[in-house]
């Protein structure tokens, strides 16, 4: 869907601040970092909220800070200055420990380089949020494993896979404990459009049955097309 003008509208006059029932709120992040001699700036004032159950999608040119921007909002990594809020808590000022945590029950994640864990195999891998948070769930993973059609493929190991498998278990593996918010890196970005709808259809599936939300950073148009919002970085900031 492209978002209307409305849309758009609302957007840039509903402050953050003004939204107490955003699941994810961010305020005001910056973001520096040392090249050489230099600080440089790559997030700039950045004001960002998601609600539950909301798909946005975040597009820009190569290097406008979508992928720094993402790993703020998963506290992935920490801000210079401002916040980050997921379901009322705020995360900026907590330990790496209790971030772990957090990410394990409430966080689902996909990169672009699908980031699975060479030596597990598909099931493990995809078992593998529920295991280190000592929550295994054979049912569950079972579940995931057919959802995205890899049933065949259980007992393979990563370098055994297509790009499209492995992209596909590690959806599953995003989504296997139910996170409240999945963060994705161009989740398609490596597929052909085979696998890359696929891939999408499958985000989409499992976020209708469990009402996560998803923060998608894509170069993909026909991405957009699906999404709730679109919000467009340039240079460091949000530009729409
Ligand atoms: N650790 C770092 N040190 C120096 N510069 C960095 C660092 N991390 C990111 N940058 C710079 O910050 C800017 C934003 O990078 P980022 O990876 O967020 O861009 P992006 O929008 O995800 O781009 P792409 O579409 O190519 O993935 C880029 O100019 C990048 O070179
Ligand atoms: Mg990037």
């Amino acid at each position: 869907m492209t978002p209307l003008a409305s849309d758009l509208d609302s957007a840039t006059t509903i402050t953050p601040a003004s939204k107490p029932s955003a699941l994810l709120t961010a305020i005001q992040l910056n973001k520096t970092v040392q090249v050489g001699e230099q600080k440089l700036s790559i997030i700039k004032d950045v004001d960002i909220y998601v609600n539950a159950g909301e798909f946005v999608v975040i597009m820009g040119k190569s290097g406008s800070g979508k992928s720094t921007l993402l790993a703020l909002l998963a506290a992935l990594d920490y801000p210079d200055s401002g916040s980050v809020e997921l379901a009322g808590q705020t995360l900026s000022n907590l330990d790496e420990d209790a971030l772990a945590v957090i990410r394990q029950r409430d966080m689902g994640f996909v990169f672009q380089s699908f980031h699975l864990l060479p030596t597990l195999t598909v099931a493990e891998n995809i078992a593998f949020p529920l295991d280190i948070a000592r929550r295994p769930n054979k049912a569950r993973v079972n579940e995931l494993i057919e959802a995205v059609d890899l049933g065949h493929r259980r007992d393979s190991l990563p370098n055994q896979l297509s790009g499209g498998e492995q992209q596909r278990t590690a959806v599953a593996r995003a989504l296997v404990s139910q996170p409240k918010i999945v963060f994705a890196d161009e989740p398609t970005g490596n597929l052909d459009e085979q696998n890359a709808n696929q891939v999408m259809q499958l985000l989409l599936d499992l976020r209708q049955k469990t009402g996560s939300a998803l923060v998608v950073v894509t170069h993909d148009a026909a991405l957009a097309e699906m999404a709730d919002r679109v919000i467009t970085m340039h240079d460091g900031r949000i530009v729409s």
